[in-house]
This record gives C-alpha cells, structure tokens and sequence, in this order.
C-alpha cells in the first residue's frame, strides 16, 4: 500500500514502460510498480550507499527467491554519470530543482528525448522549474497539489509532445476543490515577500512571478 502522495505520483506512470525512479531512497514507487507487474523495467536510483543497502534488504525479504526479472537497482550520482533513458517515465520526487535540471542535463545532454514523461515533484521553486522546461521544448500535461509534512507540494508531469497545460495561475489545471490552492499560494508568496502588497495571492505571485521570470 502506497502513501497518499507515492500514489499520486504512481498513478502518472505509463504502464507496461520503462520506469527511472531517480532518488528513489525507500524506493516504494518502483517495488509497487514491480510487483503489480505495471512496468516491466523498473530501475531505481540512489547515490547513498546506505540507503541501498536497506533497499536491498526490502527486496529481499518481498522476493526471497529474487525479485525476477526486470527490477535493477543503481548506485550513482545522477548528476555526474548519464542514465541510458530510451523512454518511459522518469519520476524525481523529493529533489530539489537544481538537482533535478542537473540531472536531466547530464543524462538527455541537453536534447529532449522522444517518448520520455517526466513526473516532478520538487521540493521548492516549482515555478522556475516550469520556466526552465518549458525553454527546453517539454510540454506540461499534468501539474496537481498535495501535501507532505504540513507543506502544499506540486507535482508536474512533462513530456516531450502534446499540448502545453496552462499555468496555475489561469485555473484551468489547479483547481481550489482540494483546498490546497489558496494554502499553495500563501506559501509561495513567501519567497517573494518583500512587498507588503494587499494584492490577493494569486494576483501577487502571478506578477511576482513574471517580474523574476520574464519568458
Ligand atoms: C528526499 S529523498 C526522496 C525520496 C523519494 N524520491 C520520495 O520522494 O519519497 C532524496 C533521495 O535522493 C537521493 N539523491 C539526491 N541527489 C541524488 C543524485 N544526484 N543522484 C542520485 N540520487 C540522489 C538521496 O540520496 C535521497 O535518497
């Protein structure tokens, strides 16, 4: 059984594809996704030895007998050797954007490449990681709120064709039904708060927005 929020981000995987779970730490996503038998090529991705280690452990005490075919566990920095991602869903959960750009640098070197989604859900700085996809030519499909520890989190799905999903701020994508929008809203405005304005958030971080980010 997955937490709320791993199965936000499963349910965006492209059943019978490769799956990269890059940072996979516990590396819940990719053992559900191998046992249901979603994707046949699960790889898992963690630099930390440590972390691992205990992975290696989970998968022995779920397949005692091996876990078959298709699961392959990686021990590297992301950001320093390239992934042979040809298609399918890479998901990076829990990272922050710098990471996630540096490591989508080092693997896709700079191109775009075909049939690969993306399923994001950074830490911080949600907006600039839109503005920097978007410069690179991926098109956002998804992008939807949900919370971790007290914080409003947005995942972002991309892939390489399609038609562009509008930004939160036209409300077509982020609907206020779950009642994380106006709590989003408020938090990020934070990073931009020097201004005292009485602007509603929305109104606020939209111009907030496009004053650091000119497109
Ligand atoms: C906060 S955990 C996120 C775990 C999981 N993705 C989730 O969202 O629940 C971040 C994990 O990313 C790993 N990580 C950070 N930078 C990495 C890199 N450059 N290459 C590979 N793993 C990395 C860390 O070791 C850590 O286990």
């Amino acid at each position: 059984m997955l937490s709320a929020r791993l199965q936000i981000f499963y349910d965006r995987i492209l059943a019978g594809q490769p799956l990269w779970d890059i940072g996979c730490d516990h590396g819940y996503l990719g053992l559900h996704a191998h046992r249901n038998g979603l994707c046949g090529e699960v790889h898992l991705v963690d630099r930390s030895p440590t972390v691992l280690e205990k992975l290696r452990r989970q998968v022995e005490v779920r397949w005692p007998a091996g876990p078959g075919e298709g699961l392959r566990i990686w021990q590297l920095d992301a950001e320093q050797e390239a992934l042979p991602v040809v298609g399918g869903t890479v998901v990076m959960a829990g990272l922050g954007i710098g990471t996630v750009l540096r490591i989508m640098a080092r693997s896709f070197a700079g191109k775009v490449p075909a049939g690969v989604r993306l399923v994001l859900a950074p830490t911080l700085r949600e907006e600039l990681l839109r503005l920097q996809l978007r410069a690179q030519g991926w098109y956002l499909q998804h992008e939807e709120l949900y919370s971790e520890a007290g914080h409003v989190r947005q995942l972002q799905v991309w892939e390489t064709a399609g038609e562009s999903a509008q930004p939160f701020w036209n409300n077509t994508t982020l609907s206020r039904d779950n009642g994380l929008l106006d709590m989003f809203l408020a938090e990020r405005r934070q990073y931009f708060s020097v201004s005292q304005s009485a602007e509603p958030d929305l109104v606020y971080l939209k111009r907030a927005l496009a004053e650091c980010f000119p497109e």
